[in-house]
């Protein structure tokens, strides 16, 4: 019998237009790729101009409908500038000016830029806070619970789950919980598009009862960078007012070949994504037992899941604490990189994270075990003091002023910023986290955190004065 998740409508359209010949005096300019110069062709293969045809835009409809089915969702809206925009468009579509959103501290940037734009104002979810391996955690069920108790106010709950770390939330109890209190879940699941695809945990946060649910197609799965997915659930949120919002933001001339990326993922995902993410997850079981016998380094395994907070967890997302060696996981990162060409996804004061994928092939799995008992073998001379990671708590910051009206208010940058209203978010990256965010109040940790992670090699791309030595504060 046929298998409707064969077909690639976006695919098959741009094949089309290109077997047809057709000359378009329309955009883009490049004229399917018959513009572009030699190194241009070099670089990015004259085909990816050819397939740049903006009119496979008609058989998107079609495709999305394919997703949803394929991952159990009532809706599939395809975005093609990045998570960012899915999640401004998700949390305008719950949320609007004045409206009271439980909102998870351990989020991403592009969810505080939604709260701005949106005018919402924010009840802060705390994370769970691991002592032990100084990471956070999701926010466990209990918490969102007394946090819904104490604040009946609330319209939206959003969470985000899994974290870079591959620690995922208990999203089947908190949407119960929200859902009994007619209020919708939205759940920011960037790094989980693959999970609707497998049977095992992680859950896919859709089919666990969030209303809406992102996800970055181009983060572990097969998508072309900007791919992004917004999949409704539930009956709780329109689609229609989805859609309405991001044709508020979004760009009027998406990209052909990011529609088509999510479309050719998503066939080959539901017809072998079993066996596909059966061998990443096997890869990362051998590799795992490996690294364990390497002396200095820590690899976290299932045992994580006894963890507060810790409800599910990603085997694909390979943590590994290099703080034994007397080396932060700055520093193994950017060893990897200039003595191994090895980029991983993440390095923080401890260690170094690594996104495993479907795609990953076996001589890649066993040159990272060589790198890394290499740098265990040996590291790095140079020692910099890891910067002294605060608990959880003492980067509670106390929230003065709502998001939007700090972000737009009369500003001056200041060298020291302790007691004042911030007016700007710094976020070390990744993952992205802002460490403060526009109204809360500076205290002594957080600007010591930030100056001495800056120092021992953290990335902070988004603050306004990039070396830290002022903050852009609300002028008092
Ligand atoms: C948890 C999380 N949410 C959202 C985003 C934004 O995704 P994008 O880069 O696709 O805009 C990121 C990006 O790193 C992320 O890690």
């Amino acid at each position: 019998m046929e298998n409707r998740q064969d077909a690639t409508p976006v695919l098959d359209t741009i094949q089309q237009i290109r077997d047809e010949g057709l000359y378009s005096f329309s955009l883009p300019g490049h004229r399917f790729g018959r513009g572009i110069d030699s190194h241009t062709a070099r670089v990015l293969s004259r085909s990816t101009f050819e397939a740049d045809v903006i009119m496979a835009k008609s058989s998107v409809g079609e495709a999305e409908d394919l997703y949803a089915e394929a991952v159990g969702a009532r809706q599939a809206i395809f975005t093609t500038c990045g998570s960012s925009i899915s999640i401004h468009v998700g949390l305008l579509t719950i949320a609007g000016p004045g409206s009271t959103v439980l909102v998870d501290r351990n989020v991403h940037k592009s969810v505080v830029a939604s709260l701005i734009l949106a005018g919402a104002n924010p009840v802060w979810l705390r994370p769970a806070w691991d002592h032990e391996r100084e990471v956070a955690h999701p926010a466990s069920a209990e918490t969102v619970a007394r946090a819904l108790e104490d604040h009946p106010e609330i319209d939206a709950v959003l969470l985000i789950t899994p974290t870079e770390y591959g620690t995922g939330a208990d999203v089947k109890k908190v949407a119960d919980l929200c859902h009994a209190r007619g209020v919708p879940l939205m759940v920011d699941e960037a790094w989980g598009g693959h999970f609707g695809f497998h049977p095992d945990p992680p859950t896919a946060a859709v089919q666990a009862g969030a209303d809406i649910a992102v996800q970055s197609l181009h983060k572990a799965d097969g998508g072309l960078c900007q791919a992004s997915m917004i999949l409704v659930g539930g009956d709780l949120v329109d689609p229609v007012d989805l859609r309405l919002r991001l044709d508020l933001i979004t760009t009027t001339s998406p990209s052909a070949l990011v529609y088509g990326s999510i479309d050719g993922w998503r066939r080959h995902l539901a017809l072998n994504g079993k066996e596909l993410i059966d061998g990443a997850l096997q890869r990362a079981g051998e590799l795992r037992d490996q690294l364990r016998s390497v002396e200095g380094l820590v690899v976290d395994d299932e045992s994580i899941l006894g963890c507060e907070g810790v409800t599910e967890w990603d085997p694909l997302k390979l943590c590994v604490d290099v703080s034994a060696l007397g080396i932060t996981g700055y520093q193994a990162k950017e060893w990897l990189s200039s003595e191994r060409q090895i980029a991983a996804q993440l390095g923080d004061a401890r260690r170094v994270v690594f996104s495993l994928t479907y795609a990953d092939e076996e001589a890649a799995i066993t040159d990272l075990f060589q790198a890394l008992k290499a740098l265990a073998a040996e590291p790095p001379r140079e020692r910099r003091p890891a910067p002294a990671v605060p608990a959880l708590e003492e980067l509670n910051l106390e929230q003065v002023m709502g998001p939007r009206e700090a972000f737009f208010a009369a500003t001056e940058q200041v060298e020291d910023p302790v007691g004042r209203v911030s007016a700007e978010m710094v976020s070390p990256y990744p993952p992205g986290v802002p460490a403060i965010l526009p109204g809360e109040r500076f205290n002594r940790a957080v600007v010591e955190y930030l100056r001495a992670g800056l120092a021992a090699g953290m990335t902070i791309p988004d603050a306004s004065d990039p070396e830290l030595a002022t903050f852009r504060v609300v002028k008092d």
